[in-house]
């Protein structure tokens, strides 16, 4: 058995990435892929609920980086693995590059923290390929637009993900080849055919 590939799916909020989850899912499934769309923090029960607290508790970026690779721990082994054991390409909806970028660069926590963190939690599970959907900060805001009741992320000023984003571009400088950096300012069809080309240019498929 072959096993499945890992595509995550990260960038700022307000990058737009969702409904190019829904349709990198629908091309793949067509070209008779078994697809599972799942998102971090969350996928399992247990990491929703740790979602709920991360996005609406207040805690430090210690407490935040610890609560978000816990909710990770369960979806890898519960959900992540046991789908790409079995042959199923994985779409996730953010992974540890967004600890990185948000924990790591918005909240100026410890990177090095975060990479033992990474290493203990994931023992070695990295996404085979992870699409960037990268925009200027002032752009994203005004197509979230005014959110009725903001979570703790959305809340935050454009520095802050100005930071974000600065995050995302050291990891993807440290790992080039996993990286796919997608224009997000573009137009949605121009953005869906960037999502495309990176999916069919990998080797695997
Ligand atoms: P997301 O699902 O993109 O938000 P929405 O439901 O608004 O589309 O992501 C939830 C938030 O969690 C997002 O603002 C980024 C944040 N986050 C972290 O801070 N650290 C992490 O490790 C992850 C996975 C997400």
């Amino acid at each position: 058995m072959t096993p499945g590939r890992f595509i995550t799916f990260e960038g700022i909020d307000g990058a737009g990435k969702s409904s190019h989850i829904e349709a990198l899912a629908g091309w793949l499934r067509s070209r008779g892929h078994t697809v599972v769309m799942t998102r971090e923090p969350g996928g399992t029960a247990l990491a929703e609920r740790l979602r709920e607290l991360v996005l609406h508790t207040t805690m430090d970026a210690l407490c935040e980086a610890l609560l978000v690779f816990a909710a990770r721990r369960d979806h890898l082994v519960n959900l992540i693995e046991p789908a790409l054991a079995r042959g199923t390409t994985v779409l996730c909806d953010r992974y540890t590059d967004a600890t990185f970028a948000y924990q790591g660069g918005g909240r100026g926590f410890d990177t090095g923290v975060l990479g033992q963190l990474e290493l203990w939690v994931q023992q070695g599970r990295q996404p085979d390929l992870t699409l960037w959907f990268d925009l200027a900060p002032a752009t994203a805001a005004a197509r979230r637009g005014a959110v009725r009741a903001p979570d703790r992320f959305q809340s935050q000023d454009e520095a802050f993900f100005q930071r974000v984003r600065a995050g995302y571009a050291a990891r993807a400088a440290a790992d080039p080849g996993r990286f796919a950096r997608l224009d997000a300012e573009a137009e949605r069809e121009t953005v869906w055919q960037q999502v495309q080309a990176a999916v069919e240019a990998r080797p695997w498929w």
